[in-house]
């Protein structure tokens, strides 16, 4: 046998759901199996490893793992048949809420891990070769996970995702992240900056910030103060070649005056921003224990536009949470009303195990929380439409993504987020082009191509010095 051997190929599938978060990490621990010559696969028949990332942000999102698991146990019972091995991993926040419980209710699981261990994933694919039991990993380990991941791959397409921050301490009272993800923590400014780099030189023309409270971000300095996200967004806009750059998600409570007016210094700070409130009463924000007022969410919405004023805003609410009024519900259509949304999420309330809320009452019947909901996403979609509808004609810079569905046509991303579909060349994949919006729908908006590429904003440092 060559001593250079490579690693025998081996196929892997991992399974996503929940945020953005599960995404990026999705994407690592596929580079952190990649040397052991993992490639991925879609075809849970042809993998030698299958991870599911999980949510367990609602109880609905919880359950579609054990649904998932009783189809996989079936394909590895039959592979076992032919004599092939498939191991069976559960990872993400399912895993760190219910490590036990997924053992017990499907002992054919050969590894369960929490979100902070995925560097230590080939130690346990080893363990599990070796010895018969399961790999049980959800503690939160000492060391940073960030400094045992393998550097990121290339990004598979002009947008990318960069963690910059993790964890949770606001103890929303609806809420599992602070349990599942653990107490919040910044990445270092400069391990975030090489990050971005790499990412650019690899081909990204965009890149979203994530953290679950992302405006929390307070990372170690190369200049030894700590930077807040404004800064950080400065210093990543410099990035030579990156075009655009969002942040996500947000809290209101940290929405500071530095990070407002990186809004209107930024060109590449894209004029949309998700901001979640959760409710329009005061009552009920002091229950979700949420640490503001509606006002203060009107004025930071008011600061916000004063910065940008193109600024389209984005935002999570929850129907009925327990103790919510009618006069409470009405509070929180008269928010969406006032603020006007271009697009939002809202959920109805689901208690979930160890939150405070899900043992505080009274809770609201399901009959009530439907209706609430509804009315809430009746509303929400008229916003959405309205907006989309009142781009048509407008002239604007989209990032092509690839093709759409139709042949001959692109799609791309609008600077609000919208899906943009438009006859062009598979070639513009990658760049960002002007078009004309022709017509505005509900979930998406038509245009035309005017040609050419657009010219790159210019870069921070060029403002700087200008
Ligand atoms: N970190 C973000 C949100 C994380 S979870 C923030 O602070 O806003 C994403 C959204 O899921 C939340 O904004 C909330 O609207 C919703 N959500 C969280 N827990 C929920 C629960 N128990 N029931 C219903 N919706 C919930
Ligand atoms: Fe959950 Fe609240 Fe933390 Fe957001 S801020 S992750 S809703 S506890
Ligand atoms: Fe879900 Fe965990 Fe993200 S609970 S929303 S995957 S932080």
């Amino acid at each position: 046998m060559p001593s250079d051997a490579s690693p025998p190929k081996k196929r892997l599938l991992i399974r996503t759901w929940g945020c953005q978060m599960n995404v990026y990490d999705s994407a690592r621990m596929a580079d952190v199996l990649a040397p052991l010559g993992y490639a991925p696969t879609e075809l849970p028949e042809e993998a030698d490893m299958v991870i599911l990332n999980t949510c367990h942000i609602r109880e609905k999102a919880s359950e579609k793992v054990f649904s998932d698991l009783g189809r996989l146990r079936g394909v590895k019972e039959e592979k076992a048949a032919r004599g092939e091995r498939m191991i069976l991993a559960v990872a993400g926040c399912v895993a760190q809420a219910e490590g036990a419980e997924i053992t017990a209710r499907a002992p054919y699981v050969d590894i369960v891990l929490g979100p902070q261990t995925y560097h230590r994933l080939p130690e346990m694919v080893a363990r599990v070769s070796r010895a018969a039991g399961a790999v049980i990993e959800t503690d939160f380990p000492a060391e940073d996970k960030f400094d045992h991941l393998p550097e990121t791959a290339a990004p598979s397409g002009p947008i990318a995702f960069l963690t910059v921050q993790e964890g949770c301490d606001k103890f929303c009272s609806f809420c599992v992240v602070p349990y599942t993800r653990g107490a919040e923590f910044s990445r270092p400014a400069a391990q975030v900056l090489a990050e971005a780099r790499r990412l650019v030189a690899g081909g990204a023309r965009e890149i979203a910030l994530l953290g679950q409270n992302v405006n929390a971000y307070h990372g170690a300095g190369p200049d030894g103060r700590e930077w807040g996200l404004g800064w950080l967004l400065r210093e990543v806009a410099a990035i030579p070649g990156l075009a655009r750059l969002r942040y996500t998600t947000s809290h209101p409570r940290d929405m500071d005056e530095d990070l407002i007016a990186a809004h209107g210094e930024l060109p590449q700070l894209m004029p949309f921003l998700h901001l979640p409130v959760q409710s329009g009463s005061d009552r009920m924000l002091q229950a979700m224990n949420r640490g503001h007022k509606a006002a203060d969410f009107h004025r930071v919405v008011e600061k916000l536009r004063a910065a940008r004023p193109d600024i389209a805003l984005s935002s999570d609410f929850i129907a009925g949470h327990p103790g919510e009024s009618d006069a409470d519900h009405a509070a929180t259509l008269a928010l969406i009303r006032e603020v006007g949304f271009a697009q939002a999420f809202s959920f109805k309330y689901s208690a979930r195990p160890g939150t405070p809320a899900a043992g505080a009452g009274p809770q609201v019947p399901e009959a009530v929380k439907d209706a609430r909901l509804a009315e809430i996403q009746a509303l929400l979609r008229d916003q959405q439409e309205a907006f989309n509808r009142s781009r048509a004609g407008a002239v604007m810079e989209v990032l092509c993504t690839g093709p759409a569905r139709h042949p001959g046509q692109m799609a791309g991303r609008s600077p609000w987020l919208q899906p943009v579909h438009f006859d062009g060349p598979a070639q513009l994949a990658g760049q960002i082009v002007p078009v004309r919006i022709t017509a505005g729908h509900p979930n998406s908006l038509a245009a035309e191509w005017l040609g050419g590429a657009a010219k790159a904003p210019p870069s921070h440092q060029e403002i700087r010095a200008a």
